[in-house]
């Protein structure tokens, strides 16, 4: 039996704390769903051997500072972006994601969001609740098409597949851009690799699924948002600060872009005003991972990941 300390920094589904506490780890995690703030994160922290952070949880320097006796941060997430990687290695401190067990729900809301947006649900269910609906219209709520048309990936990884072997069901052309050449996903999915400034050409749907670091902040800002097709829709399930906000308001009050179907804001939780007054953008509380099944099995893969490196020195799915 162990007596490694790990906290969780908000409640997350039961299997993780069940996993440490049968080992007889000391687990703090909240009774409530309250985020803590970086002063509560920072005392939190003192003498644990391992935390397993939300995606919310900003792990920088002070933390990890604070937190003398940490091996491992096991993040409750795929992305890792909360975290000073470059100084958690020079600390010599394990940094871990969930990779794959949310790479369906992910994809499957990504969708949601492109047909959502597409064919106007929830202007359409709005409708109807406010007893609006008065009878089939030639007119009422035209949307766009989604069979054949061209749906650009931008990070071609798991989830960014996963989207793409979707669309082969919608008889979609696929472009992917990536720093890698995906060969498998191009002979299935008829894909081809573009570089991302023909993919925001050539697109009549952008969906995001990579990474956000230096280089990938603000993909989508003032100076390139014209040079999407005009009358492109764009899918964002990945990280907010990918599309510069204030470029994309302006792209689609002006018409430029026909929608957008948002899970995830540059401010996030803050969504920039004008986006809540644009009839054409579908707007989700960061839910793409959010069945039931794909949360409680992130949460096993984060307390694996702890039990794995401070007992056998080796995690599961170490991100670097
Ligand atoms: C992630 O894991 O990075 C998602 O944004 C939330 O599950």
């Amino acid at each position: 039996m162990s007596t490694f300390k790990v906290c969780i920094t908000r409640k997350i589904p039961e299997t993780a704390a069940q996993l440490l506490l049968v080992r007889g780890y000391i687990v703090d995690m909240p009774a409530e769903e309250s985020e803590l703030t970086h002063e509560q994160l920072k005392n939190r922290v003192t003498g644990v051997d391992a935390l397993i952070p939300l995606l919310s949880d900003s792990i920088d320097r002070e933390v990890m500072d604070n937190a003398p006796r940490l091996k491992i941060i096991a993040n409750y997430a795929v992305g890792f972006n909360n975290i000073d990687i470059e100084y958690a290695r020079t600390k010599n401190i394990m940094v871990t994601n969930t990779p794959e067990v949310l790479t369906d729900a992910t994809a499957d809301l990504t969708w949601a969001l492109l047909l959502g947006v597409a064919r106007r649900l929830v202007e359409g269910d709005r409708l109807c609740r406010e007893g609006r609906f008065s009878g089939w219209g030639p007119l009422l709520l035209l949307g766009g098409d989604v069979a054949g048309k061209t749906l650009g990936i931008i990070g071609a990884g798991r989830i960014g597949q996963a989207v793409g072997y979707r669309a082969r069901g919608f008889r979609m052309n696929i472009l992917y851009s990536d720093p890698q050449v995906r060969l498998q996903f191009e002979k299935d999915c008829t894909a081809r690799k573009v570089s991302t400034e023909e993919l925001l050409t050539q697109s009549d749907y952008i969906t995001f699924h990579c990474p956000l670091n230096e280089q990938t902040r603000h993909l989508i800002n003032a100076q390139n948002v014209y040079s999407i097709k005009k009358g492109a829709y764009l899918i964002n399930t990945a990280r907010g600060s990918l599309i510069e906000e204030q470029a994309l308001v302006k792209a689609l009050q002006q018409g430029h872009l026909s929608g957008a179907g948002l899970d995830v804001y540059e401010f996030e939780p803050r969504i920039t005003d004008a986006l809540l007054e644009l009839s054409n953008v579908v707007l989700l509380p960061h839910i793409g991972s959010a069945t039931l099944k794909t949360r409680s099995d992130m949460a096993r893969i984060a307390a694996q990941n702890v039990i794995n490196f401070l007992e056998k020195g080796q995690a599961l799915t170490p991100v670097y």
